[in-house]
């Protein structure tokens, strides 16, 4: 039997080719290798988004991405978390083994509460109890699927490993191997793609070049590129240029040392080095904006997918809960 992959996606909007190279790509390699099941958080971004028609679309936007990014629905599990109540029934569960304390040393709490300290405000201002239970859920996420490997960002390590603490803390009060044990598969190899600055490409930078935009506000995004001051004539260093960096993500080697020898023998400028990676990027993104775009314009037809996702999810999460419950003597 294969290994179970899961993974988590916050329904954050406007996706960008940071999160499709850094996030969205080697998610969806792995289920060549695994069983892989991904999901829309979209209970955890309840903790952040109070605005209901911006939450309702981004679910939409973020699942519609997946897809067009090649997420096979018929391969794999794909379903929103809210769609699984089994989860929430966990959820509580959960609770009941993990300690106040495990809770208090959150990163993310700690930072929020770190935040109200330094502005001199109450220490608890702004924060809601499921940003402070927000890695019991996340366990329940994980544990729920009896998933053996949880590919994460370095910034999610320590919710895998509360995770493991309190399914292992479950497994030893009653003796047996109730819950099974994640394992976090920390991507440490992923490409860091330059924004538009020459840092991390981040929405918090404001230097992100959109993955579905229109292609005339693609084109736009990728002349804001700043660059230095050097001439047309001028031989330029490939190594030191964004162009080039994200160059590279669209292109293979061939075409990546015809333009390398171009910037080091001078005689193309940055706006043309520029249009250049503007026609990569369009020729690899116009396929997915299509896939997209289709998929938008027919949201009843997405939710079924979800629907349908949610329906292969739930007697799987239902088999892990009875479980539990036996065990606990809840039966
Ligand atoms: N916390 C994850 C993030 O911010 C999202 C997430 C929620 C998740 N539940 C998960 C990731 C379960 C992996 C497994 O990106």
């Amino acid at each position: 039997m294969k290994k179970i992959s899961l993974t988590g996606i916050k329904p954050t909007g406007d996706l960008h080719i940071g999160n499709y190279f850094g996030a969205i790509k080697p998610a969806l390699e792995l289920a060549n290798e695994y069983d892989a099941r991904y999901f829309i958080a979209d209970y955890h971004a309840l903790n952040t988004m109070k605005d209901p028609k911006e939450l309702n679309s981004t679910i939409r936007q973020v699942a519609a991405g997946w897809l067009a990014s090649g997420l096979d629905p018929e391969k794999v599990i794909f379903y929103r978390q809210s769609s699984i109540p089994e989860v929430f029934e966990l959820t509580t569960m959960l609770m009941a083994f993990t300690a106040k304390g495990l809770m208090n040393r959150a990163h993310a709490y700690k930072a929020a509460i770190g935040e109200n300290q330094s502005k001199g405000d109450d220490t608890d201002a702004g924060i809601n109890m499921g940003l402070f239970t927000y890695p019991v859920l996340m366990a329940a996420d994980i544990i729920i699927f009896d998933s053996d490997v949880v590919p994460v960002g370095k910034d999610q390590e320590q919710h895998i490993e509360m995770a493991q603490d309190i399914a292992q803390s479950i497994n030893a009060n009653y003796k047996q191997q109730v819950l099974k044990i994640p394992q976090a598969a920390v991507q440490e190899n992923v490409a860091v793609v330059p924004g538009l600055d020459g840092r991390k490409m981040s929405k918090s930078y404001g230097n992100v070049i959109p993955l579905f935009a229109t292609e005339k506000i693609l084109r736009k995004t990728v002349m804001r590129i700043v660059t230095n001051s050097q001439s047309v004539e001028e031989p330029k260093n490939p190594d030191e240029s964004q162009i080039f960096q994200l160059y590279k993500l669209f292109t293979n080697k061939e075409e990546q040392d015809a333009l390398a020898s171009r910037f080091r023998n001078g005689g193309m400028g940055w706006g043309e080095a520029k249009e250049e990676l503007f026609r990569v990027i369009n020729r690899c993104l116009s396929p997915m904006r299509e896939r997209y775009e289709a998929i938008m314009a027919d949201i009843p037809a997405l939710d079924k997918i979800l629907e349908q996702g949610a329906q292969k999810a739930r007697p799987i999460a239902a088999a892990t809960v009875k479980r539990f419950r036996k065990a606990a003597g809840v039966d």
